[in-house]
Order: C-alpha cells, then structure tokens, then sequence
C-alpha cells in the first residue's frame, strides 16, 4: 500500500492487516505507560486540513507522535490558501519541503485521489466531501470487532444521513468486505441514488431496523451542507429518525451503538443513548471508544504506509 484514499477497493487482507495490527498498538495504548518502537522516526508528515476536525486531525497527530514521526499542522484558514494558492500549489510546496506523506481533510469529494496524482508522496484520505473517510470506517470496524470478535455474519445498520455521508459510503464498502450483513435505514430524501444496486437491505421504520440489528453507526445530520432542506422539520427528523432511550426500552432490544461525531444531541441521538457507556438499559454507547481506537488504528495506518 503507496495511498490510503477509501475502502471501495481495499481488498479483505489488507483491511484485516490493518485492523490486526491496531489491536497490537491497542493493547500497549492501554497499559500505564505506553510505549512504542519509533518506525517513523526520520518522517515528515503534513496534516493538511482544508475542513475543520477534532478526532480525526488530533488523533493522527498522537499516533504519529507515538511512532516518532514529527508533524506539520496545516489549516487552510492560517495558510497561503486564504490568498488564493491552488491546492495543487499549495501540495507542491510543502513537498518541497521534505514531507514523506499527507493526511487530507478536504471539503470536495475526490481531493484526496487528486491528490495522489500531484505527489509522488503517500496521501492518507482523511475525509473528501461526501466521497470517503478510510480511518473512520476502519476504526469503526475496529470496535465492532472488539466486541463481537468478528464482523462476518453480524447485522448493522447505518442511520441517518446517508446522501452527504462519506463514513456511510466508507462503512458500506468495509463491512461489506469483511461480511457484515449491512442495512442502512433513513427518510427517502437522504439516501443515494443506486443505494439499493449494493444489494443491501433499505429500512424507512428505525424500529424495524433496531430489531433487525445487532449493531448501530448512527450519522451526525449535517446542518452545514443543509440537510435541513430535505426534511419537514428537525423536530419530526428527531421523532421519526432520532434514537433515543424511549424507543429503545419500547422494542427490548439491547444495541450497541456507534456515531464518528460530532453528535446532534436530541437530534439524531438523545444524550441518555450517546453517553451510557455502562448500561443497565438497552444501549451501550461506544461513542469515547471509538475515539481511543482511532489512535490505534491511525497508529496501523501510518505504520504500513510510511515504515521502511
Ligand atoms: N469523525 C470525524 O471525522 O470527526 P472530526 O470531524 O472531528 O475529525
């Protein structure tokens, strides 16, 4: 592996490589004092995000620190981009500069394959647009399989909006790869177009799709690209759609749930579902595990791609 830009194709061992060896750096990310062989000791890698991010930008940073990689921090707010510079430009330049790879958050869909083809350096996809977000979906699968010991055979469903969800299309490709039976259930307005040419299973009624699942990865709805526009109301998306402790105590269905955040409280997720991280009840969140997981599998990611 040169890039990491989506799931679509990444066949079944690499992504299997990928998770075995998280669970590796996993397992010392969680004794007293961690500490790891530094591998990427000489490298240089660009943290170039053209989008704002918390988890995914921090995180890659602790899990390049953790392997001795130094980092450059790049916004596009406090950078040359705010003058015009093209991204390509903007690429070559820090390039230039002896960096060995890049991890791009971009707001348009394909940037990071793009990319690929101005460096000559490893380009890691860190969310483009509403195309893919490779790390997210693999820690995601991560967790599950934490749990569950295995993805094969286990019943997932992803809520929400799904038309402007790169962690959606990412999701879809990874578990389906791994055999996961995969569902998505959301109003008719936020699906894709082609959804049902996957072959996976469509559910309208959220209470039909809790029965059916083992497991939830519950989508954030993205205010910021209007989605608001594509429903009646956010109050009746909350009604219709949101996952809340009621409706799970109504059907007596234990799930466990996922969301990559940011969340909506009480819009797509209620507060009791997002932060009952020790049940009694019928859920049990692993929203904060999956934050720690993403270090261990950035940690993977970095290591294949960049060590000698
Ligand atoms: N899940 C995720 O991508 O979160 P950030 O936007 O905070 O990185």
């Amino acid at each position: 592996m040169k890039h990491l830009t989506g799931l679509c194709e990444l066949p079944l061992h690499e992504i299997q490589h990928l998770l075995d060896l998280a669970a590796v750096f996993k397992k010392e990310l969680t004794t007293k004092a961690p500490a790891f062989a530094p591998t990427l000791l000489s490298k240089r890698i660009a943290l170039a995000f053209f989008e704002n991010s918390t988890r995914t930008r921090f995180s890659f940073e602790i899990a390049a620190k953790h392997l001795g990689a130094g980092t450059l921090n790049f916004t596009a707010s406090s950078s040359s981009v705010s003058k015009g510079e093209t991204l390509g430009d903007t690429i070559r330049n820090l390039e230039a500069m002896q960096v060995d790879a890049f991890v791009i958050r971009h707001p348009s869909s394909g940037a990071a394959d793009l990319i690929t083809g101005i460096t000559s350096k490893s380009v890691i996809n860190a969310g483009d647009g509403s195309h893919e977000h490779p790390t997210q979906a693999l820690l995601d699968m991560f967790t599950l399989k934490e749990h569950f010991g295995s993805l094969k055979g286990l019943n997932v469903f992803i809520l929400g909006d799904i038309l402007h969800s790169r962690v959606a299309r990412s999701n879809i490709f990874g578990m389906l790869t791994l055999g996961a039976n995969v569902a998505l259930c959301s109003p008719s307005t936020l699906l894709p177009p082609g959804t049902s040419a996957l072959g996976i299973r469509i559910f309208t009624d959220l209470d039909q799709a809790i029965q059916w699942a083992d497991a939830a990865i519950v989508l954030r709805l993205q205010l910021e690209r209007a989605t608001g526009g594509y429903l009646p109301s956010l109050g009746e998306y909350a009604v219709h759609f949101g996952l809340s402790d009621e409706r799970l105590d109504r059907i007596r269905k234990h799930l466990l749930v996922l969301h990559p955040g940011p969340i909506n409280r009480e819009i797509e997720i209620s507060s009791r579902v997002a932060d009952r991280i020790q049940p009694p009840g019928y859920s049990s969140s692993l929203l904060l595990q999956q934050v720690t997981n993403g270090i261990a599998v950035r940690m993977a990611v970095l290591q294949t791609l960049l060590a000698e």
